[in-house]
C-alpha cells in the first residue's frame, strides 16, 4: 500500500500539491470510486484515474536489449537513430535509461533501468563488473597476445588496461572480458595487439548472458535475473 499523491507523483502525472487539489476537485478515483484525501493508501493493484484517464503505475524495471548497429547509445542525438528507438512504449513510460554505453557500430546487451541505484552501481567504475564480448578482427590472437592481456595491455596512448582475459575462438574470432569501460577499449586493446575489430558483440555482463534475444528485442529481467545482476556489483 502506497500513499496516492506518491503514486501520483512517482507517475509523472502530477505533483503532490496537485494531487491534493485534484482530489478536492473530486477527479481522482481509486477502483472507481472518488478519494478525496491525497494521503489515502492505494494498493498496488488498484485502478487509478485521474480526470477518467487510467494512470500507468511507475514500477521498477530492469530490462535488456540486443542493441542493433546503427542506433547510438544515448537517449537524444541529432543526427543518428538512438537506443531508445528500440524500447516498446511501456519501458518509454517507465522511465528506464540505458545503463552503460555501446559504440554505434557495437551490437549485443545493453541494461536499461528505472532503478538509480542499480543504474549507478552497473555504471561505477568502481563496481569492475566483468563484460564479455565476442570480437571478430584481423591478425591472429598469439599466445602472446592472451598474455599480455592478462598482464594489462599498454593502448597506443601509453594507458595501462586492468587485466582482461582473452580466449582465442580460432582465425579471426576471439572473446575478452574486461573490467574496465574506457572509451573504445576493447576496440583500442586489439588494435594494441596488432589486431583490427571488425565486428563486436557484447554476449555477458557479470553472469547475465544475452543469450537467445533476437536483434533490436527487449525483454525484461524477472526477479531472480534483477537480484543475480545485483549480487554480482
Ligand atoms: N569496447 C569497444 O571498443 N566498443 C564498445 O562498444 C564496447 C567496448
Amino acid at each position: 500500500m502506497e500513499r496516492l499523491d506518491k503514486i501520483l507523483s512517482e507517475a509523472g502525472v502530477c505533483s503532490r500539491k496537485d494531487c491534493a487539489r485534484l482530489a478536492r476537485r473530486g477527479l481522482i478515483t481509486v477502483n472507481g470510486l472518488e478519494v478525496r484525501d491525497p494521503a489515502d493508501k492505494v494498493d498496488e493493484n488498484a485502478v487509478i484515474e485521474v480526470d477518467g484517464e487510467p494512470v500507468a503505475r511507475r514500477r521498477e524495471v530492469v530490462c535488456i536489449m540486443n542493441k542493433s548497429a546503427g542506433f547510438v547509445t544515448s537517449t537524444e542525438d541529432d543526427r543518428s537513430r538512438t537506443v531508445m528507438e528500440l524500447l516498446p512504449d511501456e519501458m518509454l513510460r517507465q522511465k528506464v535509461v540505458p545503463a552503460g554505453r555501446l559504440d554505434k557500430d557495437t551490437e549485443g546487451l545493453l541494461v536499461f533501468t528505472n532503478n538509480g541505484d542499480l543504474l549507478h552501481r552497473l555504471i561505477s567504475p568502481k563496481s569492475e563488473i566483468p563484460k564479455t564480448y565476442y570480437v571478430e578482427h584481423e591478425g591472429r590472437i598469439t599466445d602472446e597476445a592472451v598474455r599480455k592481456a592478462e598482464q594489462g595491455v599498454v593502448l597506443k596512448d601509453g594507458t595501462t588496461c586492468k587485466s582482461a582475459r582473452i580466449e582465442c575462438l580460432g582465425e579471426g574470432k576471439s572473446t575478452i572480458t574486461i573490467t574496465e569501460g574506457m572509451y573504445h577499449q576493447v576496440k583500442r586493446m586489439f588494435a594494441a595487439l596488432g589486431c583490427h575489430v571488425t565486428y563486436l558483440r557484447r554476449i555477458q555482463i557479470g553472469k547475465l548472458p544475452l543469450g537467445d534475444l533476437e536483434p533490436s528485442k527487449v525483454r525484461e529481467l524477472n526477479q531472480e535475473e534483477i537480484t543475480s545482476l545485483f549480487n554480482t556489483l
